[in-house]
């Protein structure tokens, strides 16, 4: 899999490793980290780029590429939308050729829901997949790029593939700079004791899920779900400040938020329909958020 020294990636490969397959882990830690890989995990340093990406295919020979590498910060995809594309387009490109070369049986690849349905109509809300793609950034453009590749390399190389659009997703290991990182900044800031600012409102919403949600996704999509994408959300739309309201308690933390301005190119309301998931991967989330903040609190308080 690529990204696995990554947030979610990290925890998918545990996940895959705990069920018994193997795993190796193409990541150029560039944003991941070592120590979030298990030791017994393979980890080839390299660029999803690198054309000689050829020699881990032809050394590890994957049944499966689990496609987690990204850039994956909005911001800075609008600061270097090239930089941005390259590595999430071209760097996907590179692996969907290699996927045909080595007649890999099954790409299953991480999408956007919370970046490329832009902001929807409220009408449409919760999102299906069959909503209008607008993205906001070049991030959101990036990621649905790439899914239109996957079905040319279907139809014509006969690579088969999975995507998952991921809502926002929470839990331990997740950097504080990465996209939809609210929680980990909250959980980081709180038990610091420290005051906690929301871009915004606080009325603008999102769909938390929990990591280890998005392992059984992953899991589930290795058998099911064949030229399909699914929006890989709970259905439950959180706003922040609900959201900072539960952590408080979670954290036993007393102290107000401020307010800042808006993030441009931030949605207002986002909450994905996950029933297309349930019925064909018969995935659906299981961890209650505020049990999901305890865990994610746990594991930043231990950090600081
Ligand atoms: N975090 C979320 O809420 C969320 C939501 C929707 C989709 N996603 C997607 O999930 C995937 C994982 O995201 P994450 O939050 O774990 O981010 P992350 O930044 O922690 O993980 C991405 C990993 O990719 C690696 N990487 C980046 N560029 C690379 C390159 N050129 N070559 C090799 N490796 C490279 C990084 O080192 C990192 O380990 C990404 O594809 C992201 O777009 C995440």
């Amino acid at each position: 899999m690529t990204g696995g020294a990554g947030f979610i990636g990290s925890h998918v490969a545990d996940g895959f490793r705990a069920q018994g397959h193997e795993v190796a882990v193409v990541d150029d830690l560039s944003a991941g980290n070592r120590a979030n890989l298990d030791p017994s995990i393979k980890l080839y340093e390299r660029d999803i780029r690198d054309e000689a990406l050829d020699q881990v295919f032809a050394e590890f020979r994957p049944d499966i590429v689990d496609h987690h590498a990204a850039q994956s910060n909005v911001p800075a995809s609008v600061h270097d939308p090239v930089h941005d594309a390259s590595v999430n387009v071209l760097g996907g490109l590179n692996l969907l050729r290699l996927a045909a070369r080595y007649e890999v049986k099954k790409f299953i690849y991480i999408s956007s829901g919370g970046a490329m349905y832009g902001e929807p109509d409220p009408n449409d809300l919760p999102v299906k997949e069959t909503a209008p793609v607008r993205p906001l950034s070049p991030y959101g453009a990036s990621k649905q790029a790439l899914e239109a590749w996957l079905g040319v390399y279907k139809r014509t190389f006969n690579v088969d593939y999975t995507i998952l659009r991921y809502a926002n997703i929470y839990g331990p290991r997740q950097g504080i700079r990465e996209e939809g990182a609210v929680v980990a900044v909250f959980a980081t800031r709180m038990a610091a004791d420290q005051p906690v600012t929301i871009d915004g409102t606080g009325q603008q919403t999102r769909d938390f899920v929990y990591v280890g949600d998005c392992v059984t996704a992953n899991v589930a999509a290795l058998e099911r779900g064949s030229g399909q994408a699914f929006n890989i959300g709970t259905g439950q739309e959180t706003s922040i400040f609900e959201m900072y309201e539960a952590m408080s308690e979670v954290a036993g933390y007393g102290q107000q938020p401020t307010y800042g301005p808006a993030r441009k190119g931030d949605v207002v309301r986002i909450v994905l329909d996950p029933s297309l998931a349930k019925r064909e991967l018969g995935w659906q989330a299981t961890m209650p958020l505020f049990d999901g903040l305890k865990k994610t609190y746990a594991f930043f308080r231990d950090q600081s």
